[in-house]
């Protein structure tokens, strides 16, 4: 059967391994294995999401309410902007998609750094864009303004922090180059990991509202799926001036929340504590990798995030690590497909780390 030509030149998203696929393969006990790979936050979510949840699953007849009520206010009281500048997606993810099928097509220029999230991609090519990418491996403005004034894309895409090397921008740098962008060009800022950077450095993070209320061209993206413990439930979300959204939502499947989902995310916002406690958890056990890999000569990148990347030289194979971990029911990030000698590593629970250093000590 024939498909649409531009599927030819998309490579499918590869999401880290499942837990489920390990135990089948390797023969492991579930128990046993040990998944590092997603960024997920490995204590999961409040307590009261649980409780929430319960008692809607007595109760799944109706379609949810797809005007997202509970939702939108408790983000829109969050985050300090009105309920006309919010979209909620299937994880931010689905946000993604709505920018880039509202604003390109094809021939469109969309300009993202070397190394980024890899769905910017392959929504782009779905639709026929040109991806531009940059050089450096950190995200450097200056060179972002050079392509910016070669090509005209129609949407840029600023991950910070970025995902998957954890460096984040500094955030007056970041307003400085947004001075600098036409009003046409979309551009999104991926904050994805936000609460981390927040967390650790103030001076790398910046909040929705300062951003579309100098900018009427910017979208802000988060996701529940990072530090508040929902990645199974999928749900994230686009801040941006109205007539960006008011476009977005000619996108938007109907239902694309499902009630559990919407009760679990309006939920997770009550309980900021919790939020706070696992990114000072995070950020703890971070400092074992950091001497994991000074005791192994490995670069880690300086991470604002709840992941680390260790960058191997060129006499030791990372994608070798990677695949001898899994044998083993640990599994982390190999960034060969980012052409990056590394691995990514989410932080864990203090056992999990424990279970990897003493893998990885014996491994390497
Ligand atoms: C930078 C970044 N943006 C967006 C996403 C999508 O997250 P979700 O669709 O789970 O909200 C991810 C997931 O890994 C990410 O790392």
């Amino acid at each position: 059967m024939k498909f649409n030509a531009l599927l030819d030149d998309i490579v499918s998203y590869e999401a880290g391994k499942p837990i489920e696929l390990v135990v089948r393969d390797f023969g492991i006990d579930s128990k046993d294995v040990v998944k590092l790979a997603s960024n997920e936050n490995p204590y999961g979510c409040s307590p009261k999401v649980q409780d929430a949840v319960r008692d809607i699953v007595a109760n799944m007849a109706l379609y949810p309410d797809d005007s997202m009520m509970n939702l939108k206010a408790a983000l829109s009281s969050k985050f300090e902007v009105n309920e006309d500048e919010l979209i909620i997606g299937a994880g931010s993810d689905q946000v993604i998609e709505f920018a880039i099928h509202a604003k390109a097509s094809k021939g469109s220029k969309i300009l993202m750094n070397s190394i980024t999230f890899a769905m910017y991609e392959i929504y782009a090519k779905q639709v026929g864009a040109e991806v531009v990418r940059t050089t450096s491996r950190e995200h450097d403005l200056e060179e972002f303004y050079a392509l910016y004034k070669e090509f005209n894309p129609e949407i840029i895409f600023i991950c910070t922090p970025n995902n998957p090397t954890g460096d984040a921008i500094d955030a007056q740098a970041l307003k400085k180059f947004l001075d600098k962008i036409d009003s046409e060009t979309l551009v999104v800022v991926d904050g994805a990991y936000m609460e981390y950077t927040t967390f650790k450095d103030a001076s790398k993070s910046v909040t929705p509202k300062e951003l579309i209320s100098a900018y009427d061209n910017v979208l802000y993206l988060g996701t529940f799926s990072k530090a508040y413990g929902l990645g199974g439930m999928r749900v994230g979300y686009g801040i941006a001036q109205p007539d960006i959204i008011k476009a977005f939502y000619k996108l938007r499947p109907p239902f694309n929340i499902t009630t559990l989902t919407l009760e679990a995310a309006t939920v997770a916002l009550q309980d900021e504590a919790f939020v706070q406690e696992c990114i000072a958890k995070s950020f703890s056990e971070m400092e074992h990798y950091a001497a994991f890999a000074e005791k192994h000569q490995l670069e880690i990148i300086e991470s604002f995030t709840n992941f680390v990347t260790l960058v191997f030289d060129e006499k030791r194979s990372a994608s070798k690590l990677a695949q001898e971990l899994l044998e083993r029911g640990m599994i982390v990030r190999d960034l060969k497909g980012y052409g990056l000698n590394a691995i990514r590593v989410t932080i864990g629970t203090p056992a999990q780390n424990d279970r990897f250093f003493e893998l990885s000590n014996a491994l390497l």
